[in-house]
């Protein structure tokens, strides 16, 4: 098995000195769909920023694919990630002057896949959006929103998929059918997934659950 993900003693202090992650060290292998659960405030969004490289540690390591962010600049940390990493945001950042169609479409060729068009498509055709294309983000309901959001994490061919909350606005069989099409594409593309989540009804599509409280590791269940 490799290692896709590996945190070593790593802190995050935000300004102000909020401790939101604490001498946190956790790896993740290829092809696991771990899921990160722990209380609000408890430092699961961070953890995936920085896993993300979105947001740097203050204190540790952090290896994704090998490689370690720290000696990446910003330029090279966003190729890095728009190549291998798709996000799905707790609040979905749409571009909100494009139709739901256009969000897909354009990183679709941003990405450069080949058939953007009838993948974006296919994927709101999944996600229940077609009568809703050409919609913009602030016409649609919190759900839609969010099944757009993960229509557009889904467009390019990312390795890993960090995913927060990805099912919190959305209603429980949604949120099931959702988690079902991450498992498919677990399973037949390998995507390696970190989820966090409040929802415990989710537990049982996660191979691991990595604890948080406080900023801290708190415990690991094996399911899968
Ligand atoms: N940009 C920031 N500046 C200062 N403090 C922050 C910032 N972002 C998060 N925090 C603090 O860090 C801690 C962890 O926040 P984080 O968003 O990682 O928690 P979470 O587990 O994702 O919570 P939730 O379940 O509510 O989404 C919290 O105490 C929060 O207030
Ligand atoms: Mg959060």
């Amino acid at each position: 098995m490799s290692k896709i993900v590996e945190l070593k003693n790593v802190w995050k202090i935000y300004p102000g000195g909020t401790k939101a992650l604490r001498d946190v060290s956790l790896s993740v292998e290829k092809g696991e769909f771990v899921g990160i659960m722990g209380p609000s405030g408890s430092g699961k969004s961070t953890l995936l920023h920085i896993v993300g490289g979105l947001d740097r540690p203050t204190e540790g390591e952090v290896k994704v694919f090998r490689r370690k962010l720290s000696t990446m600049n910003e330029d090279q940390l966003a190729e890095f990630r728009k190549s291998k990493i798709s996000y799905i945001f707790q609040f979905y950042y749409l571009m909100n002057d494009f139709t739901v169609l256009e969000n897909l479409t354009l990183i679709g060729r941003i990405l450069g896949v080949e058939n953007y068009r009838e993948k974006a498509f296919e994927l709101l055709e999944f996600l229940r959006l077609t009568h809703r294309l050409k919609h913009k983000p602030n016409q649609l309901s919190g759900g839609e929103q969010q099944r757009a959001a993960i229509g557009r994490a889904l467009m390019g061919e990312p390795s890993l998929i960090l995913a927060d909350e990805p099912t919190g606005n959305v209603d429980h069989e949604e949120g099931e059918r959702i988690f079902h099409l991450f498992k498919m594409l677990n399973g037949e593309k390998k995507i390696t997934f970190m989820v966090a989540t409040h929802n415990p009804d989710l537990k049982p599509f996660f191979d691991r659950i990595i604890y948080l409280r406080d900023g801290q590791l708190a415990g690991e269940e094996k399911l899968g």
